[in-house]
């Protein structure tokens, strides 16, 4: 049998091939991580369909397949599809010396990938609502001394006077209807923001939003992808907008990101002081 160390550098070629991306940057990211050290002791539970299957022993190697693995099965939350997550990371293209801002870290695996990303010169501020998973991801990201994780919502946390710091990446992992305005604001000129944007019910899509200019983004459709709900930016309006959009398979004409309350005719869809258009980003 291959050691443990050749099923992860196998795992993460394939993973990040499967993204379509060539990146070696992530490839030695999902390499050197340890999916093991971020979750209980197993066997674990991982996605099968509908529901859960477990692993048939707690040898780590299980965990190096494409498979979503349960953190809190009860309450569907799980650590993310491992291929899914190298092409959002891909998209949000994390590089050396950056500062990122890393919204639902569940138990911090993908907060250390990010680390592993931007490097000791760079640094992560990673929030998760869930006190049990906050815990446990912040002891065992002690080892990375470039990460914070704060065990709190990261949409108050924007809106309170202690404002989120400059970002050149947000990477979101939990289904937002609202677009947090104060996400918005935090990104630095040529930062990236990827978030999947999510109706009530069903799949949403998996957006990049790069902001080109003062006030001025780019966006961009990623594809379609199921995630938890990310708390606070649950609102119907915005999510019936968002729905009837997914509606008619469109999201590829997404070009733009704009602020503002009165889209026009090139939108997309809509929440409160933002839509997203058809046309690109003015120069
Ligand atoms: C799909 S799980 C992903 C966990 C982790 N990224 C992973 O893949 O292992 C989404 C996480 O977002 C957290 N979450 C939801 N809303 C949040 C919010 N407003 N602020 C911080 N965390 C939030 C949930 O508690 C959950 O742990």
């Amino acid at each position: 049998m291959a050691l443990l160390e050749e099923h992860r550098r196998f795992f993460a070629q394939l993973v990040v091939r499967g993204a379509g991306s060539s990146d070696s940057r992530l490839v030695a990211a999902f390499s050197q991580i340890a999916r093991e050290d971020f979750l209980e002791a197993g066997p674990w539970w991982v996605c099968a369909g509908e529901g859960y299957l477990p692993t048939p022993d707690a040898d780590p190697r299980w965990l190096y397949q494409d498979v979503l693995v349960g953190l809190d099965p009860q309450n569907h939350i799980n650590n993310g599809q491992p291929s899914l997550h190298a092409q959002c990371l891909a998209a949000a293209a994390p590089r050396e010396a950056d500062s990122v801002i890393h919204v639902g870290a569940g138990a911090g695996y993908y907060s250390a990938i990010l680390a592993h990303l931007v490097g000791p010169t760079g640094n992560v501020l990673a929030f998760e609502r869930e006190l049990a998973l906050a815990k446990k991801a912040a002891a065992t990201l002690k080892r990375w001394p470039n990460v914070e994780l704060r065990a709190q919502c990261a949409v108050t946390q924007g809106s309170d006077d202690t404002a989120l710091p400059p970002a050149d990446v947000i990477y979101v992992n939990a289904g937002v209807a609202e677009l947090p305005a104060p996400w918005l604001d935090a990104l630095k000129p040529g930062g990236r923001l990827v978030l999947p944007l999510t109706p009530d019910d069903g799949y949403g899509l998996l957006l990049q939003i790069t902001r080109t200019g003062t006030g001025r983004f780019s966006a961009w459709g990623l594809g379609r992808a199921g995630f938890t709900p990310c708390v606070g930016t649950r609102d119907t309006c915005a999510s019936r907008s968002l729905a009837h959009a997914l509606g008619v398979e469109t999201w590829r004409e997404i070009r733009s990101l704009v602020r503002g309350d009165n889209p026009d005719a090139s939108a997309w869809c809509h929440g409160r002081g933002w839509w997203l258009s058809r046309s690109p980003p003015e120069p």
